[in-house]
């Protein structure tokens, strides 16, 4: 097993009750995979795939039915384990009204750390360094109503710092966000992955966002269909299609170009890349 793995999953398998007796419903099959500290990895996968059944899995919430979870080498499945695993990995849901509990922000965000009676002092640093890195310090006493979608999430992800958790799970934080929410929500992730080296695990059905990632899994009924960098995983189009998933638009684009213009490159993957290639197209037909 790999060492410096913060998370590891050994053929891990999740089942829920169904409604009749003795009927399971699989979620998670044979699933092994290891994510490694300071990782930023996005996963995707059609609905139902099973995404929120192992962000679940991932600190504890559910316990595999077969296999081992294992955060930062404690078995997840064990209840002496159950403190130190929250204390490594925290969610941040996709409800941005249903995760913001206290009447002031900084209440919010001090109420993790409180609960792991975190004394005054550094209580107060952690609650004010959690907002101002996820530029939200100048709303700490406004009210958790006047904040747009986009900012609560911001305020959720703080409650995890202030927490200091190693990994920060993201499960689908973005789906009820505008484009500008989006965009604040994973730039404010982006950035403690890059500046504090906090383990990202960022589930999203937005092709675009999880083109941004180190690492891109991709799950399909369960399983793990692909898994590399972002532009391995895109550059297999049938299973991607397999799996329930459009294309990221980029390379829409530069697919449906490319019929008429058979020398745009094969690896476009973000908007610059697909901007490049059809500027040097414009430049080529200038030149002839
Ligand atoms: N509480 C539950 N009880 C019974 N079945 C469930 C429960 N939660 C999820 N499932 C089932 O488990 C499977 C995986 O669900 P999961 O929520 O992990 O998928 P997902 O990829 O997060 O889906 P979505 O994109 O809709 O969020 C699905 O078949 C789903 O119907
Ligand atoms: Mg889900």
């Amino acid at each position: 097993m790999d060492n410096k793995a913060i998370i590891a999953f050994q053929n891990v398998y999740y089942a829920y009750q169904g409604d009749e007796e003795g009927e399971t419903i699989p979620a998670v099959e044979n699933l092994s995979f290891s994510i490694v500290r300071g990782e930023f990895v996005a996963l995707l996968g059609h609905n139902g795939s099973g995404k929120s059944t192992v962000a679940k899995l991932c600190n504890g919430l559910l316990t595999p039915t077969g296999g081992t979870v294992l955060v930062d080498g404690l078995n997840a499945a064990d209840e002496n384990n159950l403190f130190d695993v929250r204390k490594r990995v925290g969610i941040v849901f996709q409800n941005p009204d249903n995760q913001i509990i206290a009447a002031l922000i900084e209440d919010d965000v001090a109420f993790g750390p409180e609960n792991l009676c975190i004394p005054h002092p550094e209580l107060r640093e952690r609650v004010d360094g959690a907002l101002k890195a996820v530029d939200m310090y100048e709303y700490r006493l406004a009210e958790p109503h006047k904040l747009s979608g986009g900012q609560k999430q911001r305020v959720a992800i703080a409650g995890i710092l202030a927490m200091e958790n190693d990994v920060i799970v993201l499960d689908e934080s973005t789906a009820m966000l505008d484009p500008r929410g989006r965009r604040e929500v994973l730039e404010a992730v982006r950035k403690l992955n890059r500046e504090r080296g906090i383990t990202v695990l960022f589930i999203t059905h937005f092709m675009e966002e999880a083109a941004q990632a180190d690492r891109v899994m991709v799950m399909d009924d369960g399983e793990l269909a692909l898994d590399g960098t972002p532009r391995f995983v895109f550059a297999q189009r049938d299973i991607l299609r397999r799996a329930g998933l459009e294309l990221p638009l980029p390379l829409q684009l530069a697919d449906a170009l490319r019929g008429i213009f058979p020398q745009m490159p094969q690896d476009i993957l973000t908007n610059e890349d697909c901007t490049a290639a059809i500027a040097a197209l414009f430049a080529q037909g200038e030149t002839q």
